[in-house]
């Protein structure tokens, strides 16, 4: 292995420039020349690359977003745009690529892979959405920006004795909803793993009133429902004020934790290690605060298993179950 390459693909994540600053350093500290593809896979399509120094990843470890871009590439997914692809890491001698993203860049990973281009999956996505590892880039800062908002939205929810509904983002995964929700002391959580009732949340939101509470929080995420259906649908059964706040890309900018740094600096490293052992086809995960390796297929085929004890702990700590 001499010359290896690393991108970012999918929704950006903050976090992933410090996961490019250890690939970047680490790959030229074991003596390989390392590239940077801009645009995730419409970078190494159109050839768009440049090699990167110690000096091209000063100042970023901090920064949201990445400073190599990020993209949805349709064209990556034709047996086209695949074969253009591969062409272009072999004019460039690239034997192995970093790929920095969620679970469709790694699909992308794999199918380079098979090509003879060895790929290393590194997860950087917000939504904490990959059953193998557990933890993703990006999730801690995101679940913090959003805490960040919720003790915000408080002040004025207790001021106006309102019901917030705070909507954060999680399509299929409801993490962000759930680790924010208990860390922000949210009365209700809802996420798309779990069922809910409206008539239970305006149940617990007329108790909590009962018993003098000055405002309610309850955050959802996206793929849940909808913000503001779900304040139009409590309005019409209690009397009480809702306001819905959608938090949107809020949660995904933004200086990136120490968590999230730290995270992406072993994971960058170790992906640059597995590439000089001749590996490919792995990702790169966290298991009790361990890094490790995984085939890529077989952590694609895992299902998530969605913490409940924490969303009972979450109910526990919030409502008063004794009515
Ligand atoms: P994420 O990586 O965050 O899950 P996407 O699902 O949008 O984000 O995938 C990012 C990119 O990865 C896609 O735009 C596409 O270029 C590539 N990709 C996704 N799925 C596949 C697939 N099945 N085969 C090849 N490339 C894929
Ligand atoms: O996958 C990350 C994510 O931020 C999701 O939480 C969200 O649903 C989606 O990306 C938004 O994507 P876009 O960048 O297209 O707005």
């Amino acid at each position: 292995m001499k010359n290896i390459a690393v991108l970012t693909s999918g929704g950006d994540a903050p976090g992933m420039n410090a996961a490019i600053r250890a690939v970047v350093r680490t790959g030229i500290n074991r003596g390989l020349k390392v590239y940077g593809i801009k645009r995730g896979y419409n970078g190494l399509i159109q050839g768009d690359l440049e090699e990167m120094d110690m000096s091209s990843v000063a100042d970023i470890i901090h920064r949201g977003g990445t400073i190599l871009r990020t993209a949805r590439s349709e064209e990556f997914k034709t047996a086209e745009g695949l074969a253009k692809a591969v062409n272009v890491a072999k004019v460039f001698n690239i034997d192995g690529i970093v790929i920095i993203g969620g679970d469709g860049s790694f699909a992308g990973a794999q199918k380079l892979t098979v090509t003879g281009i060895a790929c290393i999956g590194v997860p950087g996505t917000i939504d904490n959405d990959l059953a193998y590892t557990d933890f993703t880039i990006g999730f801690d800062t995101a679940v913090n920006n959003v805490l960040d908002s919720i003790n915000k939205i408080r002040d004025t929810s207790t001021s106006h004795e309102r019901v917030s509904i705070i909507e954060v983002m999680g399509r299929h995964c409801g993490d962000i909803a759930l680790y924010a929700g208990i860390a922000g002391g949210a009365e209700s959580i809802i996420v798309p793993e779990m069922e809910y009732s409206i008539d239970e949340i305006c149940k617990r939101l007329i108790q909590a009133k009962n018993r003098g509470k000055l405002h309610s929080i309850i955050v959802l995420a996206e793929g849940a429902g909808d913000g503001l259906q779900l304040e139009q649908e409590i309005s019409k059964r209690i009397d009480v004020e809702v306001r819905t706040t959608i938090l949107g890309y809020i949660q995904r900018g933004g200086n990136a934790t120490a968590a999230d740094r730290l995270l992406a600096s072993r994971m960058g490293a170790k992906a640059v290690d597995l590439l000089i052992e001749g590996k490919a086809g792995r990702v790169v995960g966290i298991k009790n605060n361990r890094i490790f390796d995984q085939d890529i297929n077989e952590a694609l085929a895992m299902k998530r298993e969605f913490q409940e004890d924490l969303y009972g702990l979450a109910d526990l700590l919030s409502n008063n179950q004794q009515g």
